[in-house]
């Protein structure tokens, strides 16, 4: 239920409720199908099921007994409808006003509440890649996305640095070692020479058990070696996060989970049954139990998972728990929290899998200039050097040490807007080129449009900050009346991304948003007197006004995606 409205929603909201006997808070306010129709629409469904009249009836009635407000300046009923028309001054007004504040989104939504988020969380030894660059860039997303809604946010990373696996690269190291200066690289090759050799050698797997169990039972050479390739990796993933503008408020990995397994298999234990030697709780629906310890006494990933959702829970109170992990995991999690019910914890609701769909390289230059690997440092690098030649080429001019600056924020937001711009259950092929143009579905175009605000008001010579002096009343010709209602657009654009665990919304928004300036923009081409740098002082403040609340619109979002908004490029 939509109970954030803004003053403008609540002011339709409240002229259908008023009447009824409801909550305007109840009430969902949309646009119409067709601007001509008006500019907020309110149904009448659960009015009239209560008054056993029919919708329309309704809405007839309330549109008759209608009397303007500030904000509202008349209203029609259109089937079970009720449409309203906004004063259009009076909108404006609160529009540009909020924005500059930077008040669009609404920060009380998530008063009082926690949401935990678990993002990111790459295995160590390897390079943060493919999945792990959409988990990254949408995690980040929701994570500014909750904030600015007034949630408390938690984001966690569960780094992958605990079972097995690493348990065979400890014992790969011991066997054939490595050249200095380690690094991830080296490693990764360790491991996956280890798991060639697994395949004609079946010594080697009992190798990689006996250095796992060295690890478990606290070997200090084996530990500290392990240590080593921690904190190997973690100086890279750092590296990856700081470009990205991303801390975390927890790195708990699953390591950290070690000292609580005996724990939970105790308050497991009544549940737990034997299958081939192995532990596991047969839960209700599934083909297959969820496996907890193997037949040779190692714990498993998800046992891992139960101790760090009861860590969870116990220390935040979250209202939802989230998991941001690609959708191969769904298996996993739909287990997980069957079991966390069966134990008996019913908090196990608030736990949410957000599940992604893949990453594939797209387009030939693409791979190429990859090398056919998609690592994330070197996405970033390679989108960076493309975004170079793209400003060399429309912007010549920009001063050298104004492109060094902006190259890489466009090179990353152009990476970042190209995992967030598609749904994000669906696959995407990520294709460089397409990623960093001006003129298409991407980030460096919103960069762009937002750089292009910053110009006008350079241009100008003038940038509002606030609506003191505005006169308001020389806004409202069309184009701009469709600009504003677009920005009104964001609020339940951004509760619904929070809601949905989906940033996909916000990105396309943006894209309608640049848009929808662009249109009121170059209206000014064919009809001097629609320019924003008119003659006419007022007019051309109030329409800098509008600018100026465009430009916050475009920072904000672009913040909420976990991208620069830089003011040249
Ligand atoms: N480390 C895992 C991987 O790289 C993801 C962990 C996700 N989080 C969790 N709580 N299981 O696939």
């Amino acid at each position: 239920m939509p109970t954030h409205h803004t003053p403008v929603h609540l002011a339709a909201a409240q002229a259908v409720a008023a009447s009824a006997g409801v909550a305007a808070e109840d009430l969902k306010v949309e646009a119409p199908p067709r601007p001509e129709l008006g500019d907020l629409a309110v149904g009448c469904f659960t009015i009239a099921k209560a008054a056993k009249k029919s919708p329309a009836q309704v809405a007839t009635e309330i549109a008759a007994a209608f009397q303007p407000t500030e904000l509202l300046a008349s209203a029609t009923a259109a089937g079970p409808f009720v449409n309203f028309r906004l004063d259009r001054t009076q909108t404006f007004k609160w529009l540009i006003d909020s924005a500059l504040r930077g008040q669009l989104v609404p920060g009380a939504v998530g008063t009082g509440k926690t949401i935990c988020i678990d993002y990111s969380s790459p295995n160590i030894s390897k390079h943060l890649a493919y999945h792990h660059i959409r988990g990254t860039t949408i995690g980040h997303a929701l994570v500014q996305i909750f904030r600015a809604l007034g949630y408390k946010v938690v984001g966690i990373n569960f780094l992958g640095d605990w079972g097995t696996t690493h348990g065979m690269l400890l014992a790969a190291y011991n066997i054939w070692g490595a050249e200095e200066p380690l690094d991830i690289t080296k490693l990764n090759h360790l491991y996956v020479k280890f798991r060639d050799g697994m395949k004609t050698n079946p010594d080697l797997e009992q190798q990689g058990r006996l250095y796992f169990k060295k690890l478990e039972d606290g070997d200090p050479e084996v530990r500290a070696l392990w240590q080593r390739f921690r904190d190997i990796s973690w100086a890279e993933f750092e590296e990856v996060y700081k470009l990205l503008g991303i801390e975390f408020d927890e790195v708990r990995g699953e390591s950290a989970y070690e000292p609580d397994m005996p724990g939970v298999f105790k308050e497991l234990e009544h549940l737990i049954t034997e299958s081939e030697g192995a532990r596991v709780v047969e839960l209700e629906g599934e083909k297959n139990p969820i496996l907890l310890k193997t037949k040779d006494g190692t714990t498993l990933y998800a046992t891992r998972d139960v101790a760090a959702a009861k860590y969870r829970w116990n220390t935040f109170h979250p209202t939802r728990s989230l998991y941001v992990v690609d959708r191969g995991q769904a298996l996993h999690f739909r287990q997980l929290f069957k079991l966390l019910l069966k134990a008996g914890h019913s908090w196990a609701s608030v736990c949410e899998h957000v599940p992604y769909g893949l990453i594939r390289l797209g387009g030939k230059k693409t791979a190429t200039r990859l090398g056919g690997v998609m690592l994330m440092r070197d996405v970033f690098k390679v989108a960076e050097a493309e975004v170079r030649e793209v400003i060399a080429r429309v912007n010549p001019t920009l001063a050298p040490e104004i492109v060094d600056q902006v190259a890489p924020q466009i090179g990353i937001g152009a990476v970042v807007f190209a995992n967030l711009a598609t749904q994000r259950e669906k696959d995407i092929d990520f294709d460089l080129e397409k990623a960093v143009s001006l003129d298409g579905d991407s980030g460096p175009y919103i960069q762009y449009s937002h750089a292009r605000c910053a110009s006008i008001a350079r241009k100008a010579g003038e940038k509002v900050t606030s609506i003191e002096g505005i006169d308001f009343t020389k806004l409202g010709h069309d184009a701009e009346w469709e600009l504003a209602k677009k920005l009104l657009e964001l609020p339940e654009i951004v509760v619904r991304a929070a809601d949905n665990s989906e940033p996909h919304g916000v990105a396309h928004y943006l894209l309608q948003l640049a848009g929808e300036f662009s249109r009121w923009y170059t209206a000014g081409n064919g009809d001097p007197t629609l320019r924003v740098l008119v003659d006419d002082v007022p007019t051309r403040r109030a329409r800098l006004a509008l600018v100026a609340a465009v430009q916050a619109t475009f920072a904000t979002g672009l913040g909420l995606l976990g991208i620069a908004a830089p003011d040249q490029m």
